[in-house]
This record gives C-alpha cells, sequence and structure tokens, in this order.
C-alpha cells in the first residue's frame, strides 16, 4: 500500500517519534511506501487565512499551492496514518490545523477507497478513559467526525497508554505495540 504518514510533535526525540520509528519498521515487513509528513519540522505553516477558506459556491476555487500538494499527497495514498500525542482529549492543534486547511479542501467522494489510522499517545491509564468515556468520545471524534465525513471508507484509533510512566519495561512494551499495528497493517 501507498501509506501517507503524519507525524505531530515539537520534539523529534520524543516518545511520538520512537513510536513512528518502531510502526515504519513494523511497516517495513511488509514494503508499503511510506511519505511522511512532519508538521513541525517540514515547516507547516498553520495559520489559516482567508485563502484557506472553502468557497462552498466555487468548488474549484484556486488554494494555495502547498495546499494543493498536500492534498495531492493525501489523494496519491491508500492508506493515511497519524501518529501524534493527545493533548486535551484532542489532537494537538498544529494536526487540526493540517486537518482545517488540507483537509478542507473537498476530499469529500475523492476519498471512499482509502483508509485513515491514528495512533493516539496518551499519558493517562487505559482504565481512566473507559472510565469517563475518552475512549469512545475521541474514537468517534476521528473515526466518524472527521475519517468518515471526509468520506474514507474505513478509520480506527489505536491507543498508547501511560506514555508518561518512568518505567523501562512499560515504554519498550509500548514500542513493541507500535512495531505491531505497522506489521499487521493492511
Ligand atoms: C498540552 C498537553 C496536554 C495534554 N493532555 C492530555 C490529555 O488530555 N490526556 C492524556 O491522557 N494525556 C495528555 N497529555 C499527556 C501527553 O499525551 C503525553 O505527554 C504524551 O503522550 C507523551 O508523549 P511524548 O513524550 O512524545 O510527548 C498532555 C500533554 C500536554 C503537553
Amino acid at each position: 500500500m501507498k501509506i501517507k504518514l503524519v507525524v505531530t510533535h515539537p520534539r523529534q526525540d520524543s516518545l511520538t517519534f520512537a513510536v513512528m520509528n518502531r510502526f515504519i519498521e513494523g511497516l517495513k515487513e511488509n514494503h508499503h511506501e511510506i511519505d511522511i509528513l512532519d508538521l513541525y519540522h517540514d515547516g507547516f505553516d498553520p495559520l489559516y487565512s482567508v485563502e484557506d477558506e472553502r468557497d462552498w459556491q466555487n468548488p474549484s476555487k484556486q488554494h494555495a499551492p502547498v495546499i494543493r500538494k498536500e492534498l495531492d499527497r493525501v489523494l496519491a495514498a491508500d492508506a493515511i496514518v497519524f501518529i501524534f500525542p493527545v493533548w486535551w482529549y484532542n489532537v494537538p492543534s498544529m494536526l487540526k490545523a493540517y486537518l482545517d486547511k488540507v483537509w478542507n479542501m473537498g476530499l469529500l467522494n475523492k476519498a471512499n477507497s482509502k483508509k485513515a489510522l491514528w495512533i493516539a499517545l496518551a499519558g493517562g491509564t487505559e482504565a481512566s478513559f473507559h472510565k469517563y468515556d475518552y475512549y469512545n468520545m475521541i474514537s468517534n471524534y476521528l473515526n466518524n467526525g472527521i475519517a468518515g465525513y471526509a468520506g474514507l471508507q474505513e478509520s480506527r484509533v489505536e491507543f498508547l497508554y501511560e506514555t508518561i510512566s518512568e518505567s523501562k519495561t512499560h515504554i519498550e512494551g509500548l514500542l513493541e505495540q507500535a512495531y505491531q499495528i505497522g506489521r499487521h497493517y493492511k
């Protein structure tokens, strides 16, 4: 598969990047083609401008070439994978800005053979995500509110919990989880 991977973290030595690298190692077992967009380090401009606004009366409105190019990268992929830390039970604002600017341009009906995978790193425990319904809240938002609305055929969320744990064994377990998700992704 052609996989478009969008990673969001200000630090390339973060756990989020380590998870991405292990996930890619898993993907490579099945020889997928990977196109990475590193929102922070590739200089994605998160400021939403008038130029980015969708014109509902004019679907062929010309958007900034850099945004058009990013949409084309999505359209060229079979699957879009997002890797990010959960911030305030949501995606980081940088990723939200990417969705606002690029996905806003009308993926609808052009994305129905594509799928999405969201790999979300959470400081909280799995028990707390279920107790307060964050698991369903975030999954529903990402799978239906974003991927479903954009017209993607399928979407799922994988949570990696307790990312701020000081236990080396626990962190190694999360990296192994990322590797296995990549290895079995199809
Ligand atoms: C601004 C901010 C908001 C956060 N909000 C949440 C949250 O709502 N739920 C949660 O479980 N963890 C939350 N965390 C913890 C992060 O998910 C955690 O720091 C991250 O997964 C660790 O990965 P990293 O080392 O790659 O940043 C938050 C962290 C920050 C910095």
